[in-house]
């Protein structure tokens, strides 16, 4: 795993954009897969910038989406699929039938996991950007979730359902299930690209990149892949 320690979160996005302006501006056909989350809102903005600047174009590039919570609409406010168009496809020339994601009211479950997983093997992605949980869940692999998992529907642990109240206006309102991809379909990525920000992720930061490999932290598994590159603030890298 390669590190880079930024200064604060305006380097962060800013190095993160190198990472990931590479890929779109060498290849007009990569395929992104992408996050959500508070953590990579910056360069969302840098990409939007660039595009609006350089014309950088994505009228070719296709998009999967790590998770999104069970029962909430695609048009639900804190939907990951709302989340995304609101925060970066709608600003760019995306199409929207390039972007993907699971749908979160899908009826039947297994269904919907084999349809996301039919759908990623069929589109390879050439990045994968990551936030990291506090518990240093990733997607929403949660602790314990085995590294050769594909597409599945997950508990989330009170801390995810505490971390993400903030987004709702009331912790009853989270949902209790999710669809996620898997880590093993995270790790099939040529390159990944994780993000962490702030001194709540510290600790996982640190058990991410120099504890044990071990299904305990699922982000840990990041140690294994041959491409990966984490960009933390001073804050999230301070235990380092
Ligand atoms: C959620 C998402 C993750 C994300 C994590 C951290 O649980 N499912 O994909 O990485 O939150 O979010 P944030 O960047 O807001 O700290």
């Amino acid at each position: 795993m390669e590190i880079f320690i930024t200064k604060d979160y305006e380097d962060l996005s800013a190095k993160a954009f190198e990472v990931m302006g590479r890929v779109v501006i060498s290849n007009p056909y990569a395929v992104l897969g992408l996050a959500t989350g508070t953590t990579p809102l910056g360069l969302y903005s840098k990409m939007i910038e660039d595009y609006k600047a350089h014309g950088t174009s994505y009228a070719h590039i296709r998009a999967a989406n790590l998770d999104e919570y069970k029962g909430l609409p695609k048009d639900h406010p804190q939907s990951y699929a709302y989340f995304m168009r609101e925060n970066l496809f709608r600003h760019l020339d995306i199409e929207e039938g390039n972007t993907n994601i699971e749908n979160g009211t899908a009826q039947d479950e297994q269904a919907e996991c084999a349809r996301y997983n039919k759908l990623l093997a069929e589109m390879p992605r050439d990045i994968q950007l990551l936030g990291l949980g506090s518990n240093g869940h990733i997607a929403f692999n949660e602790p314990y979730t085995p590294f050769g998992s594909e597409t599945h529907v997950v508990d989330l642990t009170e801390n995810t359902i505490k971390d993400n109240a903030r987004l709702f206006s009331d912790i009853s309102e989270v949902p209790k299930k999710a669809f996620t991809m898997g880590i093993k379909q995270i790790m099939q990525a040529k390159q990944i690209l994780i993000l962490a920000s702030g001194k709540n992720k510290a600790e996982a930061v640190y058990n991410m990149a120099h504890g044990k490999v071990t299904e305990e932290v699922p982000a840990s598994v990041l140690q294994l892949h041959p491409n990966c590159i984490l960009i933390a603030d001073k804050e999230a890298a301070s235990k380092l």
